[in-house]
């Protein structure tokens, strides 16, 4: 499954837009995080936190870190770097989020699960 985000000149540094994928194997919905970093790389995540089966944002729209930088779980305070998704801080310290795949196409993106 592969899900229209926005428009790739209408994404600014330090927003985030989300799309639905879908469900996994275990029912849960699959939310795919897209952002551009503070180099202006566009990447995107699974809204899931390596620490335990939960949204980092736990359903508030809240990714960020105070530092505006950094994506944070907001259930036991993980703290991901937003350009490769690793994980410098938290109870899953050293793990990454899990990566989407990004297509570009007429100035859209589009996100999918990795093959
Ligand atoms: S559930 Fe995310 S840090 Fe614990």
């Amino acid at each position: 499954m592969e899900a229209l985000v926005c428009r790739e000149d209408e994404l600014r540094a330090g927003e985030i837009r989300t799309a639905f994928l879908g469900h996994d194997a275990e029912g849960r919905p699959i939310e795919a995080l897209l952002l551009r970093d503070g180099q202006g790389r566009i990447v995107a995540y699974r809204n899931l936190c390596r620490h335990l089966p939960v949204p980092l944002d736990g359903g508030t729209g809240a990714f960020f870190a105070e530092d505006g930088r950094h994506l944070v779980c907001g259930t036991h305070g993980a703290t991901y770097r937003s350009g490769d998704g690793y994980c410098i801080d938290g109870p899953c310290e050293g793990m990454s989020l899990h990566p989407l795949h990004i297509r570009r196409s007429g100035g859209n993106l589009y996100v999918s699960l990795p093959a």
